[in-house]
């Protein structure tokens, strides 16, 4: 009898992995993605089985659109549970409070905000010129000694969490947030300012690298870039991030170490995103 009620109220695992591909949990919202040819039913039943199998769930999203635009967001329809997009997400000691529909947010950037955390040296000026809701520049604050992380984002709401974050987890003299194109607020009051520079939205890395140089010190620093790569089987995506950067510094005439390039995570069939650490000497 137990049995028969599982198979009516859930999902078999096979179809539930399906889903799991796609799946992330925000502190307590998960967000699915479905088949366009999904039913209503069917989504009901998705998450009703992931309600049940994580406790700490008590809304489900559906998401309908990739992450998109300037500001980086994503079209999503509640499914099930609490009807609402705000949550507080626990990564390495640090919370953060996003409201999923209006700033973007990313679990699966947990590793790298914090192999960053253990690249800053004591006493460093960072800034972060797409910073969010302040993941990787609040992660850097608590787990390094850096002196300092500006943190500039384009959205409004997304600085505003960011201001909450930085009171929840107590790093106000340690990251300070501003409103603004990071390109003109570098232009305006950072040059020449930063040990360290962080890039994180591929889309826009390329186009504003010489922004993020003009940041940094004369006695140069290091950049963190992001980028998104297409590569083919016979294509090292790796390769091919390396190639648009060193042409890109050359035709700057800004003198560098080799780039230090790693894949983040696979984005798609043949798409993947990269990190890429470039010390940069100018003399
Ligand atoms: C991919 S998200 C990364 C956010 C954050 N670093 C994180 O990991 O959660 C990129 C962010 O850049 C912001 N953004 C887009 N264009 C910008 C610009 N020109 N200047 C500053 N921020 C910008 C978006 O609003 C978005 O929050």
């Amino acid at each position: 009898m137990r049995r028969r009620l599982r198979t009516i109220t859930e999902v078999s695992s096979g179809q539930l992995h399906k889903v799991y591909n796609s799946f992330d949990i925000v502190g307590d919202i998960a967000i699915i993605k479905l088949p366009s040819n999904a039913t209503e039913k069917e989504a009901q039943l998705v998450s009703k089985t992931i309600m049940n199998r994580h406790k700490n769930v008590k809304t489900v999203l559906l998401q309908t659109s990739p992450v998109m635009g300037e500001l980086r967001l994503r079209r999503l329809i509640h499914l099930a549970g609490e009807n609402r997009t705000i949550t507080v997400h626990k990564e390495f000691g640090c919370l953060f409070k996003v409201d999923l529909a209006k700033c973007y947010f990313s679990p699966r950037l947990s590793h790298e905000r914090k192999r960053i955390a253990t690249l800053v040296n004591p006493n460093e000026t960072i800034i972060n010129m797409f910073a969010g809701v302040g993941c990787f520049s609040i992660i850097i604050a608590r787990h390094s000694k850096a002196a300092k992380v500006v943190s500039i984002d384009v959205n409004p709401t997304a600085v505003q969490f960011m201001q909450e974050n930085i009171m929840l987890n107590r790093v106000y003299n340690k990251v300070f947030p501003v409103i603004g194109d990071a390109k003109e607020v570098i232009g305006i009051q950072l040059k020449g300012k930063a040990d360290r520079v962080l890039m994180p939205l591929p889309g826009k890395s390329l186009e504003y690298l010489p922004y993020a140089i003009s940041a940094l010190k004369a006695s140069g620093g290091w950049i963190h870039y992001y980028g998104f790569e297409h590569a083919t089987k016979i294509e090292n995506p790796m390769e091919k991030v390396k190639f648009k950067i060193i042409n890109a510094l050359s035709a700057l005439n800004i003198n560098f170490e080799e780039p230090i390039v790693r894949i983040v995570r696979s984005t798609g069939p043949n798409w993947f995103q990269l990190a890429v650490d470039i010390h940069i000497l100018f003399n």
